[in-house]
């Protein structure tokens, strides 16, 4: 069954350049990552031009997170937004993209050295724990500075409306520990109090607008208590779709549960159902899990839904927010990495598994696409010099000799056959997908960056370190 992945302009052009996609993959032994860092450029400005509908202040911080590319990083620059890090290493490479401190937030846990490093170039830091409060404190009085920005990251911020609908988070601090962190920071004036944090990975407009407006309160009563915050950051989570067709989606679920309901079997392999179940009372269970994760709510309606739902006055919360001068502070990264990317791999061997099942097996492995953190529902495409009329389903292994190592779980239809030396691409894997949880189980290759950059309609590779998008603007 198809699931085509939905592809940007970028993205077709250059799946168009077969000679050129052969030649890049023939650059390095093990997975070759492309990316496209202007596809980042056009994404912000999406994003900005619906920011634009609502008349608030706000600031876009890319989440580093979701990318290793020093490329996406200086593109991100290049588009004028911030940048969120969470570790260290993200701290340095952003500095090595040409983010200045005050124009990087610095989240996640965080060690010793980080935290000084990011007291040091003067970023803002959203204070994880009342103990790295305390810290901070303590540092801010022995490092050469004289003053230090944070925002409170606030761990349960629960819709006011929705008890059931709590979750306990690793991250930040619960609500009960606002009153010693107040007294801390009036007893440190220096440490300046610039607003509240939360990230989830919520996805529906209701329950966040319940954690909004929670957050709002945080702020009112912050202001109460003599602090001057104007910052609410909604930390990321933003999602787009990434299939071509919906119904295609559809289809497969449905697939799926019929499959599951009268036992017969799937498309997947090992009849893999993607946690939907036949449960005890013979009905099918898990396809709201399933549902939930492929069919996301577009950022779009979602933060249309969640600023114009009624606050407390009864009056929108965006309206609320723009009229006491507290700004909107995103972190996005998975959407701003959308289509940004692809991985290019090659067809080692095509074997025959058992029941004729065709078995493509891979130069890379279900790390180097970080398939334990993203699975990929969407059909890779298969790249080849000759052509011919050869219709077959497929499964894609990898090369870590282990029953694990699937890059996909489903047959994946192609109208022609693989064979060894062909390439099989898959789309969309600059967030979270491309290197994430690269390593070298079994000594096998890490994946390599380069960057693909269009003149005339022509490609040009580079690497990360040498691509400039100012550079590459000017020539236009
Ligand atoms: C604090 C914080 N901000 C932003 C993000 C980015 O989220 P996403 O890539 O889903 O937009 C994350 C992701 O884990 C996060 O932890």
């Amino acid at each position: 069954m198809k699931i085509e992945a939905k592809s940007s302009e970028l993205l077709r052009t250059l799946l168009e350049k077969k000679d050129f996609l052969f030649e890049a993959a023939s650059l390095h032994q093990g997975p070759v990552h492309l990316l496209l860092p202007e596809q980042l450029s056009r994404n912000v400005e999406e994003v900005k031009s619906l920011l634009e509908e609502f008349d608030c202040i706000n600031h876009i911080f890319f989440a580093h997170k979701s990318t290793k590319s020093l490329a996406l990083l200086k593109e991100a620059r290049f588009a004028g937004i911030n940048l969120d890090v969470a570790s260290l290493g993200e701290l340095t490479n952003g500095l090595r993209a040409g983010f200045t401190g005050t124009q990087i937030e610095c989240t996640g846990p965080k060690s010793s050295e980080y935290l000084e490093a990011a007291l040091l170039h003067g970023c803002a830091i959203s204070v994880d724990s009342l103990s790295e409060l305390q810290k901070i404190v303590r540092f801010t009085k022995r490092l050469p500075i004289k003053q230090a920005s944070i925002l409170l990251r606030i761990g349960d911020l629960s819709p006011t409306h929705k008890v059931l609908k709590k979750r306990d988070s690793l991250f930040g601090l619960p609500r009960t520990a606002l009153p010693e962190a107040y007294a801390m920071l009036k007893e440190n004036p220096h440490i300046t109090f610039k607003g509240v944090h939360f990230h989830n990975d919520v996805r529906d407009a209701e329950t966040q607008a319940g954690t909004l407006l929670c957050a709002i309160d945080i702020l009112v009563e912050a202001i109460q208590q003599g602090f001057e915050p104007t910052i609410i950051n909604i930390g990321g989570g933003l999602r787009t779709a990434q299939f071509a067709n919906k119904q295609q989606v559809r289809a497969f679920i449905q697939h799926l549960e019929e499959g599951v309901s009268k036992q017969e079997p799937l498309e997947t392999w090992r009849n893999y159902s993607y946690g939907i179940y036949l449960n005890q009372r013979g009905t099918i269970s898990g396809r709201k899990g399933l549902s939930g994760k492929i069919e996301v709510p577009e950022y779009t309606s979602f933060l249309r839904a969640l600023l114009t739902t009624q606050g407390r006055d009864g009056r929108p919360l965006l309206e609320f927010m723009a009229e006491n001068m507290i700004d909107l502070a995103l972190e996005p990264g998975f959407l701003l990495s959308q289509q940004c990317g692809l991985t290019l791999l090659r067809v080692e061997s095509v074997n025959q598994g058992a029941e004729g099942r065709l078995i493509v097996k891979v130069a890379g492995n279900m790390y180097n696409l970080s398939s334990q953190m993203v699975e990929q529902l969407t059909d890779p495409i298969l790249i080849s010099k000759t052509k011919e009329k050869s219709p077959c389903s497929a499964l894609i292994a990898g090369n870590l000799c282990r029953e694990e190592d699937m890059l996909s779980k489903r047959f994946i239809p192609f109208e022609q056959r693989p064979k060894q030396g062909d390439l099989i691409c898959f789309l969309n894997t600059a967030a979270y997908a491309g290197g994430f949880e690269d390593g070298t189980p079994i000594l096998q290759p890490e994946g390599k960056r380069f960057v693909v950059t269009f003149k005339d309609g022509k490609p040009t590779l580079l690497s990360e370190e040498l691509y400039s998008p100012w550079e590459e603007r000017d020539d236009l």
